[in-house]
This record gives structure tokens, sequence and C-alpha cells, in this order.
């Protein structure tokens, strides 16, 4: 194949999707759980997130409307509550994320149908996903409409949780022989993180030493 270029002005949404999502990857997933004023809590997975900063520690979440401009659950909790938890997903929980993206109405309880368990907010009133490895409690900072169907939502972490032998009390080390987080491709597809490798950073003055050898 040869070089490829394109003005993204020349071509459909659909299409910058297409490139955008294969090429800005693994991306991360945030699976969100939220409460409903009527009480149902609701998990949906974002893959259109990350982390921001850490002072102050803030999150984005690009939230698409439904055809019609109709808000997911998700947007239409957060906006209501201006609470929720970034719950996120490791191998053994990628079933039930996968699960959760289905369309379920309002009244019906992703975490039900995909066999989760909660454990109430400790900072915040919605509750987390148990068998989440991490799961950051976030309450909503600002969200911004780009067009009728699309928010850019940003959140500040006001608490984390860990699973048990995840993080090192003492030295706050996550470890990573033990957190195996799941990233998104394209599509259907999604990747693993069991080959990593180190490159060490080194300052200016180790660059010049290293080029005069
Ligand atoms: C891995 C994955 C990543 C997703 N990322 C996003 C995303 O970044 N933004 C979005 O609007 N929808 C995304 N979706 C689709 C939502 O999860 C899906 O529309 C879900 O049903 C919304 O649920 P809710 O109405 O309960 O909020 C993603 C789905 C999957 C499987």
């Amino acid at each position: 194949m040869s070089p490829f270029t394109v003005a993204f002005a020349d071509i459909a949404p659909r299409e910058r999707y297409k490139l955008l999502c294969a090429s800005v990857t693994p991306r991360p997933i945030a699976l969100v759980t939220t409460r409903s004023v009527e009480g149902v809590v609701n998990a949906a997975p974002f893959s259109f997130f990350n982390v921001f900063s850490e002072d102050p520690a803030l999150i984005v979440l690009g939230l698409q409307h439904r055809p019609g401009n109709d808000p997911k659950d998700t947007t239409r909790n957060i906006a209501a509550a201006g609470e929720f938890v970034v719950n996120l997903v490791d191998e053994a929980l990628a079933e039930a994320m996968n699960i959760c993206a289905i369309d379920f109405p309002p009244d019906v309880s992703e975490i039900e149908a995909a066999g989760l368990s909660l454990l109430p907010g400790v900072s915040i009133q919605v509750p987390r996903i148990a068998e989440a490895p991490f799961a950051l409690e976030c309450r909503k900072t600002v969200s911004m409409a780009f067009s009728p169907t699309r928010e850019l939502l940003i959140g500040e972490v006001i608490r984390i949780h860990a699973r048990e032998g995840l993080v090192d009390p003492a030295t706050l080390r996550v470890s990573m022989s033990d957190y195996k987080p799941v990233g998104r491709m394209f599509g259907d597809g999604y990747s693993r993180q069991n080959d990593r490798f180190d490159l060490k950073r080194g300052s200016y003055a180790d660059w010049l030493a290293q080029r005069d050898g």
C-alpha cells in the first residue's frame, strides 16, 4: 500500500471515526457506573476516555448521543447527579464490560445482566463495581457540547479504590504483573498488555554523553 493522506474536511464523520479509532489505539476503557434519579445503577463502557491531569485530578470522557440526539443513560445520569465512577477494565472483566454495552432500556441494570456486583460509594453516592481492578470516584467538573450529538465531559477524581494486592500502600506502586488492563483496538478488537518494555528517560547531558561517546 502506498502512503496515505486525507483532509478530514473531505471525508464523512463515519470515515474519520474509522481512521481515528484504528490509529489512536489501544485506548483504555472506562466502565462508568452512574445512578438514575429513580435509583437504578447503570454501567456502560467508554473508550473515548483518558486521564488528563493530577492537580487537579481530571479525567475526560467522550459521550456520543444515540440516533435522534437522545443522550445515553450515562450522560443523562451524570447531568442529573453530577457523580459517577470510572471502573477500569481488566482481562477478567472484559466480557462483562461487553454485556454492559448492550442498549438495555433505562429501567434495566446492566450490573445484574452482566453478573457483576456493587460496592457502595465512599465519597460519592454512586456505587462501584466490586470486580474492577481500579475504581475512580468522580464528580462532574464541566461538560461541553461540541455538536447536538457530542459531549466532552470532564470529571474530578475524588477517590481511588484498588483491588487487594494491586497497590503497595507504602510506596503507592501498582503491581504491573498483577494488573492486566485491556485496551480497545477497533470495532470488536481488544488488546492485552503482556508485552511491556522499559525505556529509561535520560537528561540532555546523558544524550550528549551518549552521542559523543
Ligand atoms: C469498548 C467500548 C467502548 C465504547 N466507547 C464509547 C465512547 O467512548 N463513547 C460513547 O458514547 N459510547 C461508547 N460505547 C458505546 C456505549 O457503551 C453504549 O452505547 C452503551 O449502551 C451506552 O449505555 P448507557 O445508555 O447505559 O449509557 C462503547 C462501547 C464499547 C463496547
